[in-house]
């Protein structure tokens, strides 16, 4: 059997996606009409022999209860759990701390999937793929352009065999533009063991302090939680640093190339991208949950069953409308996401943003950013030699007044924007 892991992390992490992870969570931040998770889960319902699913992370135990019950109504033959974390055990660690759980049951492999991602998840050609090779590891990885490619963790294959030769996370110099897009399938009997020796090797490493103290022989050797150098804890183990280089030098280590979508959810900004391409694809397998295409809807489009949307308002492509959202008439909305219980009065214009939870936008106002090229991994563009927000971000409950421009703005919650604005981040 085959069972799956989705890491989320915890409330110390996530801060590049405020101010939208102020109020909520970022695994449950809804792009295109559903919570980011709920992608992953969704492909994770798709491979029939996945039974059993776990999200591990150091939220609170609250944080997840209401998805898990969703999940499980939707999918009552599949059983969710919430692992959590006392803190942070970095991203193996944390499977390891929950050995237990994930063994139950003799599973002989299991998927890990990094929550903060977007593609379409290819995991039944990973499984193939894992079959063909008698793999003990298949990441996924994803080309991007060669200078954003440090950003990630980077990958040396043997074309023709598939092998993962080498594997450096974040490297300082470019070795590969083929990365890691934080998707995995481990052999239980491979990576466990391969866990536990990069623990041993970590505790058998004796940590020298740099500075003398007084109580210097009792001192020179840092107990496992101290901080090292890095202000990295000791007990946190990380796959990417830990492990996969380790993998790659002894053990059947392979990678599929996924050409289908991807991107990574870090920044608020980046809610944008991941919406259009999960749209896009919602849109190609002609899902019914999308707004019917018309003169005044441009594919595609998700509108929350409860939002009001004007007739004549023009919306598209790449628009998500939350629930009790109001649209007024003339308004146009293209490659936004516009977040509950927001109003967005007549004749205004919406355009590379995202509107927070219920916020208003004043009549023949304009919140634009900046459109980035689908192939760059990054939301932030250079104006007049500045670097600037792509994406133009309204936080919970702000106010743009009549007839004001917001442009490539981040604007904090609880805001009145009663001026225009460009280029700033509002506090
Ligand atoms: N449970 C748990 N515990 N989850 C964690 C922890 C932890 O201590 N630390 C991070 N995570 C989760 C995050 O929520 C995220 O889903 C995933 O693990 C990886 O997060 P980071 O550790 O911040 O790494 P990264 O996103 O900068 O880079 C990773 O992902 C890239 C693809 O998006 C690496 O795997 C890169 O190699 C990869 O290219
Ligand atoms: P392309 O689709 O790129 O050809 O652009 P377009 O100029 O045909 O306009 P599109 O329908 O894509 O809408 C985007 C444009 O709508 C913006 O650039 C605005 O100039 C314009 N716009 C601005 N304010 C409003 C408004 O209040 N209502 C409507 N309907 N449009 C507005």
């Amino acid at each position: 059997t085959t069972k799956a892991v989705i890491l989320v992390g915890g409330p110390s992490r996530g801060t590049r996606f405020r101010p939208l992870s102020l109020d909520l969570p970022k695994p449950l931040f809804e792009v295109a009409g559903h919570p980011i998770i709920e992608h992953c889960f969704a492909a994770i319902t798709r491979v029939p022999e996945i039974r059993e699913v776990f999200i591990v992370g150091y939220y609170d135990e609250s944080v997840f209860r209401d998805f898990i019950k969703d999940c499980s109504r939707t999918h009552p033959n599949i059983s969710v759990k919430y692992l959590r974390e006392y803190q942070a055990l970095g991203t193996a660690g944390g499977l390891y701390h929950f050995r237990d759980a994930i063994l139950k049951g003799r599973p002989d492999r299991f998927f890990v999937l990094n929550a903060d991602v977007c593609c379409s998840f290819p995991l039944e050609q990973m499984l193939r793929l894992f079959e063909e090779k008698d793999a003990e590891a298949v990441i996924l990885g994803t080309r991007v352009p060669n200078d954003s490619a440090t950003n990630f963790g980077c990958i040396v294959s043997d074309a023709h065999s598939k092998r993962v030769l080498h594997y450096v996370e974040k490297p300082e110099s470019h070795i590969s533009n083929l990365i890691n897009c934080g998707v995995y399938l481990f052999a239980t009997e491979a990576i466990f063991p391969s866990i536990k020796s990069a623990m041993k090797r970590r505790a058998d490493r004796p940590r020298l302090v740099s500075y003398p103290s007084s109580d210097a022989l009792d001192s020179q050797y840092l107990p496992q939680d101290e901080e090292d150098e890095d202000g990295e804890k000791t007990n946190v183990i990380r796959l990417e640093q830990d492990i996969l280089s380790d993998l790659a030098d002894s053990r059947q280590f392979y990678v599929l190339e996924t050409k289908d979508f991807w991107r990574q959810i870090k920044t608020a900004g980046s809610a944008v991208p991941a919406n259009a391409l999960y749209l896009m694809k919602a849109f190609q397998l002609q899902s019914e949950e999308l707004a019917k295409p018309s003169a005044t809807i441009l594919p595609p489009v998700f509108i929350h069953p409860t939002a009001h949307v004007d007739p004549t308002a023009k919306l598209g492509p790449n628009v998500s409308i939350g629930p009790r959202v109001t649209i007024g008439a003339g308004v146009r909305i293209k490659e936004a996401i516009v977040l509950e219980d927001a109003e967005i009065r007549h004749d205004a214009c919406i355009l590379y943003a995202i509107i927070g939870w219920s916020s208003r936008v004043g009549a023949w106002a304009r919140v634009e950013g900046t459109p980035t090229p689908v192939r760059e991994h990054s939301t932030s563009v250079v104006k007049n030699g500045v670097k600037v927000q792509s994406i133009t971000i309204l936080g919970k409950e702000c106010i743009v007044a009549d007839e004001v421009r917001v442009q490539n703005c981040v604007c904090l919650p609880y805001k009145e924007l009663k001026r225009d604005v460009a280029n700033e981040v509002i506090m």
